[in-house]
């Protein structure tokens, strides 16, 4: 049987992206190094990547009619993104994002348009057959109904025969109250900076520590923190590190979050350690960090 297929549910965005030398004063008039349409949204970066280093993807999100959709929908054909789960909204238009990218320092400064796009709803993941998936990832977002998502996933594995049986992972990125219910639900919870801060924490292990207790039994909790790479804990109560895997030159931080949350589901999903997966996601989203885009991750 062909290796079954890791899902991601959240959005798909376009950014537009001008890579710059410096970041540009206000009221002025500079010039560029470089624009670039790109595809993005968390969970669809996620599956980029997870296409890139040979795992079976598939987005499962809402887009629009029109031009920025038919390039979105074109880019995940281009990866071998699977798109069976995805709904179009024809009174909707797809969200785009401006990004300037600095070479000089690597850093992102990210403007987001308001959207009109639903959320995917637990009645549309309803119609989601989960044994063709070994492991679906939630990016947290309309927390409430991803809970049921994840509570139908865990009716399923209570269930059906092991070999049917679904892993599940969610990501809560935003400093949002309301997401904090997804944390004891997945079977690893991705937290990020943000939210650490937010919730008190000023570094990975700290966070680690102090959050753990949120999950559920046997689940795992990881923290990436930029620089100074990534923390976790699973069931064993034993805190895991791996340093950042530093390129060369920093030329492109967007989405190096998302990068290396492809490569530690991708790792786990192999049944690699804890601490194995961390390394590969610090490793992977390293190289990330040095190219523009994803290509050359690999
Ligand atoms: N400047 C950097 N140099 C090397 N690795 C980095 C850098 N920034 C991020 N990373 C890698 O990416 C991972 C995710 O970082 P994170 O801060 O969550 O990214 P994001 O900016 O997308 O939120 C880190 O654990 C680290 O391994
Ligand atoms: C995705 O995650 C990054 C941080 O990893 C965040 O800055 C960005 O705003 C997110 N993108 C979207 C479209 O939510
Ligand atoms: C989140 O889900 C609820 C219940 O289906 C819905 O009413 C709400 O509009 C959703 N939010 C978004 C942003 O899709
Ligand atoms: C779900 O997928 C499995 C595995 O591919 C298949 O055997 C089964 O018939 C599918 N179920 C439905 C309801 O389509
Ligand atoms: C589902 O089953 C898998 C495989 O046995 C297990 O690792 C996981 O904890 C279960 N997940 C949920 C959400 O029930």
């Amino acid at each position: 049987m062909a290796e079954k297929r890791i899902l991601c549910v959240g959005l798909v965005c376009l950014d537009v992206i001008s890579v710059v030398d410096r970041y540009p004063p206000e009221d002025s008039d500079t010039r560029c190094l470089s624009q670039r349409w790109q595809r993005g949204g968390n969970a669809s970066n996620t599956c980029t990547v997870l296409a890139l280093l040979g795992a079976p993807a598939a987005f499962m999100g809402s887009l629009a009619p029109g031009h920025a959709a038919d390039f979105v929908r074109g880019d995940f054909q281009h990866y071998e993104v699977d798109l069976a789960h995805v709904a179009v909204h024809p009174a909707c238009t797809l969200p785009i994002s401006m990004v300037i990218s600095n070479a000089a320092t690597g850093t992102r400064t990210i403007l987001h348009a308001a959207s009109n796009l639903p959320d995917v709803s637990a009645a549309d993941f309803e119609q989601v057959n989960l044994s063709q998936y070994k492991w679906i990832h939630w990016e947290g977002r309309n927390a409430s109904e991803q809970v049921k998502m994840l509570q139908r996933v865990e009716k399923h594995n209570r269930t059906c025969p092991a070999s049917e049986r679904v892993a599940t992972s969610v990501e809560v990125e935003k400093p949002r109250p309301e997401l904090y219910q997804l944390f004891p639900h997945g079977d690893v919870v991705f937290v990020s900076k943000d939210v650490a801060r937010a919730l008190g924490f000023c570094s990975a292990p700290e966070a680690v520590k102090g959050l753990y207790g949120r999950l559920k039994p046997g689940a795992s909790l990881v923290c990436a923190w930029a620089e100074a790479g990534a923390d976790a804990m699973g069931p064993d109560g034993l805190l895991v590190h791996s340093d950042a895997f530093a390129p060369e030159t920093v030329v492109d931080t967007l989405g190096a979050g998302d990068t290396f949350n492809a490569a530690v589901i991708l790792a786990l999903s192999r049944g690699k350690p804890l601490q194995a997966a961390l390394t590969d996601g610090c490793r992977v989203a390293g190289r990330k960090c040095g190219v523009q885009g994803y290509d050359g991750i690999v």
